[in-house]
């Protein structure tokens, strides 16, 4: 879908109605009255519908099988204002990536010492501002990165992200982030010469990680620098295990599977007397089923296979319609580019077709559908 046909979907907290589900009515219900409500004055714009009972039953799965852990939700997988206020609501911490989530973050109500500034590579600014606003547990992974918070930042509180084997996950991220066992030495040496306060270490396995395993090994990596940097003099108290959990499609059942060997992993190298904090910083898990997206169809047009002239009759079976879309990988369906971990779009018809009307092969979009419709 290319730009000309993008529509900016409002998801502010002024644009955002709230609704109980009571009576038996469904998120399909709250769709149809949402679109008699939009076509009665002229509006086609596509929308969405956010079922805060999945963020909330996402977080009593994690309260039951990582009591040890307390989230913090990593704001990047959706900033949505509502999203926030809930996470807030279930007092989780907040994983922020730069200096307009924790902008965010603050201006709806969250606290500094509930926020940690999660990202390796930061602008000065972006130190300064979380410097200024009392935000003072921040990550980092480089001699670099030390000097900047050490000049733009020099009470905060710092986690080194260390690599960890994510060779298990759809989307990896240990190329760009993350220190080497090996180079570990000597970055808290450094980190002692400049006055740099250690508090912690943190990991992410990649997204969509598909085996548990690797959280093991990372968990005893983890207890490993912990110990190099006791005996040089940090105060180390704060473990924190990223991200990288899922629980739909097949990834339905891994999130108990992790919790099992984490919570033994945990449980053997960092046990509950140790004096250490153990946070993760959850994204998809905690959104990734809670939205749905109501576009409307608005275009549609047969294709021909311009070598088979059979596909030109009318109900010949290579006939194919394609449909038009309101909204496309410019918005709401970048995820089909840029997220590998949730590429794979599975249209479902909102209107029910009668069965006597004709059936296509269909396209939507740039992505094949796996929907017949009329
Ligand atoms: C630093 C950091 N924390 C947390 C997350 C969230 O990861 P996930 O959605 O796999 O839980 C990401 C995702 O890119 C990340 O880069």
């Amino acid at each position: 879908m290319d730009r000309g046909t993008m529509y900016n979907i409002d998801l502010s907290l002024e644009n955002c109605d709230i609704d109980i589900l009571d009576n038996g009515r469904t998120i399909k219900d709250v769709i149809d009255s949402k679109i008699k409500e939009l076509g009665s004055v002229d509006n086609e714009e596509p929308f969405y519908v956010a079922d805060l009972d999945s963020v909330y039953k996402r977080h009593l799965r994690w309260l039951t099988n990582l009591p040890r852990v307390k989230p913090f939700y990593a704001v990047k997988c959706n900033n949505t204002a509502v999203v926030l206020r809930m996470m807030r609501a279930l007092d989780t911490g907040l994983d922020c990536a730069s200096k307009a989530e924790i902008q965010m973050a603050l201006s709806l109500g969250a606290t500094p010492d509930k926020i940690i500034y999660a990202h390796t590579t930061k602008p000065m600014s972006h130190i300064k501002y979380a410097c200024a606003h009392g935000v003072d547990v921040m990550t980092f992974d480089s001699e670099d990165e030390l000097l900047k918070m050490s000049l733009c930042h020099p009470k905060a509180k710092l986690v080194l992200r260390i690599t960890v084997d994510d060779s298990k996950s759809l989307i990896q991220l240990s190329s760009k982030f993350g220190a080497q066992l090996a180079s570990v030495g000597k970055l808290l040496e450094r980190a002692g010469e400049l006055g740099s306060e250690i508090i912690g270490l943190s990991f992410h396995v990649g997204s969509g990680c598909t085996g548990g395993s690797v959280f093991k090994q990372a968990i005893a990596d983890a207890r490993h620098v912990f110990d190099m940097a006791n005996l040089l003099g940090f105060q180390m108290r704060l473990l924190d295990i990223g991200g990288g959990f899922s629980a739909i499609g097949d990834f339905k059942e891994k999130f108990e599977e992790f919790s099992v060997i984490i919570n033994e992993a945990l449980d053997e190298f960092f046990p509950p007397d140790c004096g250490v904090q153990i946070i993760a910083e959850p994204g998809r898990y905690y959104v990734e089923s809670a939205f749905t997206l109501a576009a409307n169809v608005i275009a549609k047009r047969v294709i021909c296979d311009d070598m088979d002239e059979d596909s030109e009759v009318e109900g010949s079976p290579d006939r194919m319609m394609m449909y038009y879309l309101n909204d496309g990988v410019y918005g709401s369906m970048s995820c089909i580019i840029n997220d590998p971990a949730h590429s794979n779009l599975e249209p479902y018809l909102h209107r029910v077709v009668d069965s006597s009307e004709r059936r296509y092969r269909s396209a939507i979009g740039v992505q094949p559908a796996t929907a017949l419709t009329k």
